[in-house]
């Protein structure tokens, strides 16, 4: 086990400009997850940990050792990609062995480890067939199965789960975070699926382009977002935002449409954009509250998702209940005070403490 710190780390490719100062503290034992938009440079920032590609500048440590110029095999890390890298010609025993193997360990000791994963993992019937007889969620196993018998100071993993179904993808976020308790081991996770953050995550690091937006638990990042760019990315459905100002009625959207602002000390000025996530929004009378015209209605079982047009926007709303509702009718909805966010609307900057 060991802490992880990248200090300052920059990555360019030619003329690309991939990490832009990169500085970030994980836990010794803690399961970080990396999260972002596709192209946003998790991949990047992995594989310089792991030692696949080399920094422009900056350092990264493992524990007290500085890693930054030394080969992968050198830095006690094991890595879990998406397409598993089994070796099909090779059973489950020596696809697991295989590291060991290479690394010359005894015999009687790759055994034993091979053993001690294949229990841990649920794998030990499986250990004389072939890749091609197991299962998506098998070879997952087998895949982590190769990585944990080298018992590493960090693991990584990068979009494990993508290439199983929804239903698989649930049952192996269980099984890793299972491991996780097991071993104990750093681990640092990545996905651009912010569910699996959020459930799988001790903390989440959020990155768009290159750049940290916000390092939290999942629930400070759902509760506090630090900006719009966050507000927006964590939860699903996604935060509905809504342009205007405040005046001294509340928040005057830019159709002219008033919204309830919680009490402030200061009302803040200029362009500002009103933030308030789906399953925020309570049903009022008219005098309450604001009109919204529905325009669409997904009944899913226990909840009932409306899209609606409030404020001169396109918003969505949940609501834990049945609603017999129709589209083109028109509803009185309350924004929960205490759920209201205000960014600013140059910076994006989440406005007010707490
Ligand atoms: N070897 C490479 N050469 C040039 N550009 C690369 C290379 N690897 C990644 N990139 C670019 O760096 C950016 C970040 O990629 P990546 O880290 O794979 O993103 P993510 O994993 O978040 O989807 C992308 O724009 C990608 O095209
Ligand atoms: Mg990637």
């Amino acid at each position: 086990m060991a802490a992880v710190e990248f200090t300052r780390i920059q990555k360019r490719f030619g003329n690309t400009h991939v990490l832009q100062g990169i500085d970030l503290a994980i836990r010794d034992g803690e399961f970080l997850v990396l999260v972002g938009p596709s192209g946003c440079g998790k991949s990047t920032l992995l594989r310089l940990l792991a030692g696949l590609e080399a920094v422009s500048s900056g350092q990264i440590a493992i524990g007290d050792r500085e890693v930054t110029d030394l080969d992968p095999k050198d830095r006690d890390i094991a890595m879990v990609f998406q397409n598993y890298a089994l070796y099909p010609h090779m059973t489950v025993a020596d696809n697991m062995a295989f590291s060991l193997e290479h690394r010359g360990r005894p015999r009687a000791e790759i055994k034993e480890r091979v053993d001690w994963a294949a229990q841990i993992l649920g794998l030990a019937a499986l250990l004389e067939r072939y890749p091609r007889q197991l299962s998506g969620g098998q070879r997952q196993r087998v895949a982590m199965g190769r990585a944990i018998v080298r018992n590493p100071q960090v693991f990584l993993f990068d979009e494990p789960l993508s290439n199983l179904d929804a239903k698989l993808r649930i049952v192996m976020r269980g099984e890793i975070k299972a491991l996780h308790r097991k071993l104990g081991t750093t681990m640092v996770y990545v996905t651009h699926d912010q569910v699996e953050a959020m459930t799988m995550a001790d903390r989440i690091v959020v990155l768009n382009v290159g750049r940290i937006e916000q390092v939290g638990t999942p629930l400070e990042l759902f509760d506090r977002p630090a900006n719009r760019f966050v507000a927006g990315f964590i939860g699903s459905p996604a935060m509905n935002f809504i342009e205007g100002r405040c005046t001294s009625e509340g928040f005057e959207a830019n159709d002219g449409a008033v919204l309830p602002l919680p009490c402030m000390a200061t009302r803040p000025e200029g362009a500002l954009t009103y933030g308030i996530r789906p399953e925020h929004f309570e049903r009022c009378s008219e005098r309450e509250g604001v009109a919204a015209q529905v325009l669409g209605v997904e009944p899913l079982g226990s909840d009932t998702q409306l899209n609606l047009r409030l404020a001169g926007t396109d918003v969505v709303a949940l609501f834990h209940e049945r609603l017999a509702v129709q589209p083109g009718e028109t509803l009185h909805l309350r924004p929960r005070m205490s759920a209201v966010h205000l960014f600013d609307g140059a910076s994006g900057r989440r406005l007010g403490a707490g």
